[in-house]
Formats: structure tokens, sequence, C-alpha cells
């Protein structure tokens, strides 16, 4: 039996503790967050305490706070034996001050309340001490078909493609909900396009998956779209985005 301690409460925390509660061999012996209320969630189904010093002992211990909270978090736990790994895409495994440090970083956006599945998330692991490395890989692939061992410097370019694909995408729809909302357009219209635009790389590239405007280098819409926009960001986005496309694609002009 692989004893955990889970530390923090927030989108990570949650959806992880929901898939290592039902894990066989493995059990979540506490959850410690700063905050009585955090720990609502979990209070039910495992021991949780708001005091570091009543923070038990584990085999592993899985930090899921803020990144900049890290190093303070894992001084919490100093003195205890077991393996500390942090769930961080950008912050560095020596962000945990513990001689036994690893990453278990899942690839995937988390919010609390969303369900994910945890067998198609990949899970990118490092370790400093090659005898932990088992421990670790072990759980990873009791929760997902795909885990990889990365270092802390190929996972921080990981998480800079994350960003872009992810947060920046999720941005470029925050500005088209805006632009439909103040026409009384449903932003729903978008859905079957957003769809296809996901699910179309997956068989093609993204080079080759592009189309519109700016791939076709079509100056008139593209400053027909900018005299629409009306907040001066968006515009810049457009312009910096359509010129980022514009150039990709220059040679076959
Ligand atoms: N969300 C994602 O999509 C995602 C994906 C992969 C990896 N990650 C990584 O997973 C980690 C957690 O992210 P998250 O999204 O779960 O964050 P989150 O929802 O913002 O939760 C952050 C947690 O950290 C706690 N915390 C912050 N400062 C603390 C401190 N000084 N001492 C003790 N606890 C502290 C917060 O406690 P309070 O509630 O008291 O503030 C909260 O429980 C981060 O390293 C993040 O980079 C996130």
């Amino acid at each position: 039996m692989l004893s955990i301690v889970l530390l923090g409460t927030g989108n990570v925390a949650q959806q992880l503790f929901d898939a290592l509660y039902v894990l066989p061999d493995v059990t979540v012996a506490q959850v410690y967050g700063r905050n009585a209320k955090g720990l609502d969630y979990f209070e039910e189904r495992c021991p949780v305490t708001t005091n570091s010093d009543g923070i038990g002992t584990a085999d592993l211990y899985i930090i899921a706070v803020s990144d900049k909270a890290i190093p303070q978090v894992s001084q919490l736990l100093k003195g205890k034996k077991g393996l500390v790994a942090h769930t961080s895409g950008s912050a560095p495994m020596n962000a945990i001050h513990a001689p036994k440090k690893a990453v278990f970083y899942p690839l995937q956006t988390f919010t609390k309340g969303r369900t994910v599945n945890f067998k198609e998330i990949p899970i990118c692991l490092e370790v400093a001490q090659k005898e932990d490395a088992s421990i670790l890989e072990a759980l990873a692939l009791k929760l997902s078909n795909n885990v990889t061992w990365i270092t802390s410097a190929q996972r921080k370019k990981l998480h800079v493609s994350a960003v872009i694909v992810n947060n920046f995408a999720n941005h470029c729809y925050q500005m088209a909900a805006e632009i439909c909302e103040a026409e009384q357009l449903p932003f729903d219209l978008l859905q079957p396009l957003i769809q296809e635009t996901a699910t179309k790389i997956l068989h093609v590239s993204p080079k080759e998956a592009q189309t519109g405007p700016a791939r076709r280098n079509d100056v008139l819409t593209q400053q027909e779209h900018l005299e629409l926009l009306k907040n001066p960001l968006h515009k810049k986005l457009y312009q910096l985005l359509s010129e980022s496309i514009r150039q990709q694609y220059e040679e076959k002009l």
C-alpha cells in the first residue's frame, strides 16, 4: 500500500485526490491545507489538517500549491522520510527543499468541479535520485496510460507550449465571446468551429490545418476586421497573430 499526503486544496489537489482516492493499493492518508474552508471538499473521505505540525508520515508527499509557495510548503516537511513531489509545469524540481524530491506534472487544464479522465492525461515525471523513480512511475501508471520522463528544462518548454495552446486559445474564445455578446450573437454559433479546430489537428499538422485571411494574405479582409475591433488590445493581438501566420506561409504566397 502506497500512502500519500496531499498538500494543497485547489484545482489540481481536488482532481488528483478524486483520481487517487479510487486507486487500488493507494491510500490518501491526509490532506493539508492552510485554511479550513479549502478542506471541506476532502474531509468526509480523508483525514485533513490545517496544522503543519500535524502533517503525518507517508511514502509520498504531493505538493499541489501555487508555484511560488512550493519552496515554503516543502519546508513544512522537514525531517519527513518520504518522497516529495510538486505538480507544477514551470517550477524547477529544485524548488522543493527536501533531499528526496520529484516532479509529478499532469499536463491538463484543471478547474474545480470539472471531472477529467486521468487515463488520458500525460503525466510528466522527474526525480532527483534514481532509486525514487520506481515508486513515482508505478503511481503514475496506475493513473494514466501516458507517462513520460522529462527534465525540468524540458518541462519548462512544454509548459510554454501548454500555455499557448490552452491559455491563449481560451483567451481567443473570450475575445470572440465579447464580440458576439456586443452584437447579441450567440457564442454557441462558434462551437462547431472550435470543436473542428481541435479535432482537425489530430489528423493533420497545425501548419497544414491553418486557413483564413492571414494565411491567404487577404489584406482587405484583415483591414475590415481591424476596423471592426474596438478594443485596442484585441486589435494589437489580431495584427500580431495575423503577421505571425503570414510569415509562416510567406514563401508559398
Ligand atoms: N490548474 C491547472 O490547470 C494546473 C495544471 C497542471 C499543473 N498545475 C500546477 O499545480 C499546482 C496547483 O495549481 P492549482 O491550479 O491547483 O492552484 P489553485 O487552484 O490556485 O490552488 C492553489 C492552492 O495552493 C494553496 N496555497 C497557496 N499559497 C500557499 C501557502 N503559502 N501555503 C499553503 N498553501 C498555499 C492555496 O491555498 P488557499 O486556498 O488557502 O489560497 C490552494 O490550496 C501549481 O503548481 C500549478 O502550476 C496546475
